[in-house]
């Protein structure tokens, strides 16, 4: 029989998020599953129950029946201890559970002999799990709301201005920490008009701070600062001195500060000093996205907006639920997906596969047990240091043999070397004159085009392609041969071809530089 799939209305004080949006009730449905909403519960993200009726949900009236009637409940939040004891004996919930801050809840739900699966808890670097990282949907929303909370407590424009009425220069906008949330609030505030900077311990963000529109500010002091998982690790104190000197000369210097700087399971770094705060210019804005972790800035007031030596500090801990259609959307996909890979059959009924490692990692209590934490991941969080020489190897190798990707033996390469050459000497002995000079020029192209392409990085990729694309209308040139009157004038059918021909070629070449030039421009920004 198809298990009910119930939705009930967030408890949390200020909680606006849905966990299911009409959308997603019809893909629920074509699953296999019933769906049963709770009346109301999506009222504060705009989604009326009139809404989910249409899409084929149940409306049911007050959170016991609801529950009652579920069989897989869907949550944003933690359920609350009565949520927990209106669960279903044996029932199922995924919600987000922070498992390790939680381990009184996990206590409580594994006695109800419930399977209960944490949506924070995914592993975020298998890529087959990214349709289902709803920490990294909820981060980005969050990220860009941090901005238009700074644009609304700044009095000025983001862009900069020349206008009849005065000249008005850009925003500066620091962001601390480029994780998800920061990326975002890059691009949002880039795409603004302002001038973004940004800094993080982990130096490998510093490509898509770049690639977002923004600079990437480094500290002065050598330290690797990831700490595994794609996550960061507390600095020494020698670093985090580095850092302070660095963040006090962007806080006189910028107007907006967007902190977001967090390392799991400690409290927020302090990054902003209250010293920092005094010495910006007045009228700046602090959004700080740690708040509820205790803040990157020392005078935040969690939940709050307050002003301090005339800045502005924003401490909202519900930036996501301030943007909820969006971010209830964007949740409730992420848990389909979820959905989708816990029932391949798409009969309603679903299997919490513990031998899939994604499912493994969001279980936290299965039929009574406490299966939080997971065991270690079979796979590597992070590449080993050692694959970029063995990357290189296998790219050279990449042409001409397309055979296995182990790297090549000095043997092997001999022999191939051996076979290439015989095979140009007779090349070179027997072939046509005529051919051969056509021969030299593609083996000289080949040669040149992979002199060219072997080492460019692959964020480059698409706009080399689109120039080269661009460059080979260098053909309009046989082309202008045809179609100009020589001695004996071409026949018109030539003509015609060529005029074709130029046009063609027109079209690539000015296409093909003006692709490049906008690809270029979101690296330059
Ligand atoms: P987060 O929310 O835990 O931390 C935010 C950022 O603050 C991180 O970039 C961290 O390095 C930075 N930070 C910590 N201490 C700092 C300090 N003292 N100064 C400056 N910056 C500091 O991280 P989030 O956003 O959840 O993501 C962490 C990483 O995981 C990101 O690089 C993200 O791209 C990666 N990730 C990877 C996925 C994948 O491989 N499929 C999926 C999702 C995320």
């Amino acid at each position: 029989m198809p298990l009910t799939i119930g939705v009930p209305r967030e408890v949390f004080a200020g909680e606006k998020r849905v966990a299911t949006v009409p959308d997603v009730v019809e893909k629920l449905i074509k699953l296999g599953f019933k769906v049963a909403v709770e009346s109301g519960a999506g009222d504060a993200a705009n989604f009326s129950d009139d809404v989910y009726r249409a899409a084929g949900a149940e409306i049911i009236e007050g959170a016991a029946r609801l529950w009652a009637t579920s069989d897989i409940v869907f949550k944003v939040r933690g359920p609350s201890s009565e949520e927990v004891g209106l669960l279903r004996d044996g029932g199922t919930l995924i919600s987000f559970i922070w498992p390790a801050q939680n381990p009184e809840l996990l206590q409580k739900l594994a006695a109800k002999n419930a399977t209960v699966l944490a949506i924070d808890s995914l592993p975020r670097t298998l890529s087959r799990a990214q349709k289902m990282d709803a920490l990294t949907s909820q981060a980005g929303v969050a990220g860009y709301r941090a901005v238009i909370e700074a644009a609304n407590a700044f009095g000025r424009f983001f862009n900069g201005q020349i206008t009849a009425a005065g000249k008005v220069p850009p925003a500066k906008v620091f962001i601390a920490g480029a994780g998800v949330a920061g990326l975002s609030a890059i691009g949002t505030a880039a795409n603004l008009g302002a001038i973004v900077r940004a800094n993080d311990t982990r130096a490998e963000v510093a490509d898509q701070v770049v690639s977002l529109g923004g600079e990437f500010v480094k500290v002065d002091y050598e330290e690797e600062g990831s700490g595994g998982g794609g996550y960061a690790k507390v600095m020494s104190e020698g670093f985090q001195q580095a850092q302070r000197d660095m963040y006090a000369k962007q806080a006189k210097e910028v107007d907006i500060i967007i902190t977001t700087a967090l390392i799991p399971g400690k409290p927020a770094p302090k990054l902003i000093t209250a010293e920092m705060v005094r010495s910006m210019k007045p009228g700046s804005v602090i959004v700080d996205m740690a708040a509820e972790q205790g803040g990157n800035c020392e005078l935040t007031e969690p939940g709050q907006a307050v002003v301090k030596h005339g800045v502005t500090i924003i401490g909202y801990t519900d930036l996501v639920s301030r943007l909820a259609r969006q971010s209830s959307t964007l949740y409730s996909t992420n848990l389909f997906r979820l959905t989708e890979e816990l029932c391949k059959t798409k009969d309603g009924i679903i299997d919490v596969n513990m031998d899939d490692d994604a499912i493994r990692g969001l279980t936290v209590t299965k039929d009574g047990n406490v299966t939080w934490p997971p065991p270690a991941p079979k796979l590597p969080a992070a590449p080993p240091v050692a694959a970029k020489p063995a990357a290189t190897v296998s790219a050279k190798k990449g042409h001409g043999h397309g055979g296995s990707s182990e790297p090549m033996s000095g043997q092997k390469m001999a022999i191939m070397f051996g076979v290439a050459a015989v095979l140009f000497w007779l090349i070179g002995a027997y072939a046509p004159v005529k051919f051969l000079g056509h021969f030299t020029v593609f083996v000289l192209a080949c040669f040149v085009g992979y002199m060219v392409v072997w080492n460019v990085k692959p964020a480059l990729h698409t706009p080399l392609m689109s120039v080269t694309n661009a460059i080979s209308s260098i053909i309009a040139i046989g082309a202008l041969v045809q179609i100009a009157p020589s001695g004996d004038l071409s026949p018109v059918w030539i003509r015609s071809l060529a005029i074709g021909g130029i046009v063609l070629a027109t079209i690539n070449m000015f296409g093909g530089f003006a692709v490049t030039q906008r690809m270029l421009a979101m690296f330059r920004k």
